[in-house]
């Protein structure tokens, strides 16, 4: 199975499910529709109106982040998962750069994996070096160490999705080179497969993916799907990118 998973950000009004219906038409009369998965994750505003739209339909709705506690609790602003799953996500994304720069450390990571596993959400774990990291050729230590840090043997591997995410692509319009990519992935997967005893989850690569570079992106037989930032918002783009990659 193979993730397309739209990561809109800051982005969206309740009109934009106009954006969705459109992706979900391609989607519903795709004859790849079988080989793949489309996830979007809004802004915590629009999950639940979306998450209840796309209930028969073939969309999943994540939330782009959570909360380190299970249920309630008197953190103001906080939403945890369980909040999260009642309103209809299936999916979160856990450790995005941009969340990681905001403060989540390993340990805060650990616990959001961990809830949100608890209440049935599917976990897309972001991982990725930063520029200066790469520019040392820290690249492979700096990944090994956000895996081993935050997921557990214990935490099971089909609720588990990982994205690598370089910190320097993000937006940037740069993505690494197919030998970068398949060196890194192949490590990626190593280091998975000794956590999780043998069989490593799917593994998705984000960070600039559009419908161009998605030629090259294919090729590299360890990439089990895309996190899409930019390119999600657009749903053309986001069209492309599917279209492109079984083309
Ligand atoms: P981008 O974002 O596709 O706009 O680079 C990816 C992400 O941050 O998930």
């Amino acid at each position: 199975m193979k993730y397309f998973i739209g990561n809109w950000k800051m982005f969206g009004v309740p009109k934009s499910v106009n954006i969705l219906n459109r992706i979900n038409s391609f989607y519903a009369k795709d004859k790849n529709r079988n080989k793949y998965r489309v996830i979007i994750t809004p802004p915590f505003t629009l999950i639940e109106s979306f998450a209840k739209y796309f209930q028969r339909k073939k969309i999943l709705i994540g939330s782009q982040n959570c909360y380190q506690k299970d249920f309630f609790s008197s953190d103001t602003s906080a939403i945890s998962p369980y909040m999260l799953k009642s309103v209809g996500a299936k999916y979160t994304l856990i450790g995005h750069s941009d969340n990681r720069a905001e403060g989540d450390n390993d340990s805060i990571l650990k616990d959001k994996v961990k809830f949100a596993i608890k209440n049935n959400l599917k976990v897309v774990f972001c991982i990725g070096e930063n520029k200066l990291e790469k520019k040392n050729k820290r690249t492979l230590s700096v990944l090994k160490k956000q895996l081993i840090k935050v997921l557990e043997s214990k935490f099971d591997k089909k609720n588990i999705i990982v994205a690598y995410e370089p910190i320097w692509s993000i937006g940037s319009g740069k993505i690494p080179t197919k030998q970068e990519l398949q060196k890194t992935t192949t490590h990626i997967k190593k280091v998975l497969k000794n956590i999780f005893k043998k069989k490593s989850p799917a593994v998705l690569y984000g960070g600039s993916v559009d419908g161009n570079n998605i030629d090259m992106l294919k090729q590299i037989s360890e990439i089990d799907g895309f996190l899409v930032g930019g390119a999600s918002k657009s749903s053309k783009k986001f069209i492309d990118i599917i279209k492109n990659y079984y083309r």
